[in-house]
């Protein structure tokens, strides 16, 4: 089968077009034909070794996290899922989701609905599902306000959606030029950089009840006094800096439960995953590069199959 991953950890120059035999699902697992699947930015932070240096009998790696596509086959201790039926869900260890064919454990896949489409189901298992994890996690009521620190990319471009629904205020950092399209999501955008907490109590004097951070580092460091409660600080991304300042690492669930929600969200009109790219496989390359970056706007999917 057709894969696109990598032999060695390093830059964009390490990433190929591999020609693979095809996997057999484990007992748990699910072979799924792929329709599509979301570009993640941890996929290119493992490439480069950012993690640590991949294990040797690891290679060749595919690449790709998050997929959608039609069961094809079914290993052992599987129940609830049929071949033929469309799934959307984050692949196994070991295997990859830029290829015609991926494994996925069926404890972290869920049913398609049917109102969602293949491309969006691609952004659920991990950028909209991380998204309402988060939401649920800083336990905010409606009325109170949330800072997404970097809103503008598929986690947060989801959990403003997701906190919005329960009338939670969102505020978010992002480039200016995301104004419009965090404006549609009903949320305010304060533009990152120097002086970005001097604006934000400009706007609200006495701080944000939570901090939902998906920018790390030094963005998280200049935020981190609008909150009090540190119990109410959480990042996805920098679990070293938000333990340092006394926050919390999310909590990820990863279980057919939020794929679910998260899903229906998109079914009933409620959650829109904002892909603003769809790519050919040929073109998988410059998907990987356009989430690199990391200025992304909303989810870039690749159209595998
Ligand atoms: N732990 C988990 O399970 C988990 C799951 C999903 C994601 N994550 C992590 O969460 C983070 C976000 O993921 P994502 O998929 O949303 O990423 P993404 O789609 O690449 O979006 C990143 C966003 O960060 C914004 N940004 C860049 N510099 C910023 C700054 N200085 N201040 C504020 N915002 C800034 C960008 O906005 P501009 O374009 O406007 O600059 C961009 O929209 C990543 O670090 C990812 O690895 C963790």
């Amino acid at each position: 089968m057709k894969a696109f991953g990598y032999n060695s950890n390093g830059g964009p120059e390490v990433q190929e077009f591999l020609d693979l035999a095809m996997p057999s699902p484990l007992a748990g697992e699910l072979l799924v034909e792929v329709r599509a699947a979301g570009v993640y930015p941890v996929d290119w932070k493992i490439r480069s070794g950012a993690f640590g240096p991949s294990a040797p009998a690891d290679f060749p790696k595919v690449l790709g996290s998050e997929v959608s596509g039609v069961v094809r086959e079914i290993g052992q201790d599987v129940d609830g899922f049929a071949v033929g039926d469309e799934v959307f869900g984050s692949v196994a260890p070991g295997s990859g989701g830029f290829a015609e064919f991926a494994l996925l454990p069926a404890t972290a896949a869920a049913h398609k609905p049917l109102k969602v489409s293949f491309t969006d189901a691609a952004t659920l298992s991990v950028a909209a599902a991380t998204a309402y994890d988060g939401v649920a996690q800083v336990q905010l009521e409606a009325g109170q306000t949330l800072l997404i620190n970097g809103v503008s990319g598929g986690v947060g471009v989801a959990a403003a959606q997701i906190a919005r629904d329960l009338e939670i205020n969102v505020i978010g950092t992002a480039g200016a030029d995301k104004r419009p399209l965090i404006e549609s999501l009903g949320a305010t955008l304060v533009p990152y950089g120097d002086g970005v907490a001097g604006r934000i109590t400009d706007l609200l004097p006495d701080g944000v009840d939570a901090i939902f951070d998906l920018a790390g580092g030094t963005c998280l460091r200049d935020v981190v006094d609008l909150v009090a409660d540190r119990n109410k600080l959480i990042s996805a991304g920098d679990p070293e800096t938000v333990a340092e300042l006394g926050g919390h690492v999310i909590e990820r669930d990863r279980t057919q439960r939020v794929l679910d929600i998260v899903a229906d969200l998109v079914a009933e009109g409620k959650l829109d995953p904002h892909v603003e790219d769809v790519l050919s496989f040929d073109d998988v390359a410059a998907a990987m590069s356009a989430v690199e970056v990391g200025h992304a706007k909303g989810k870039v999917v690749v159209n595998v199959g």
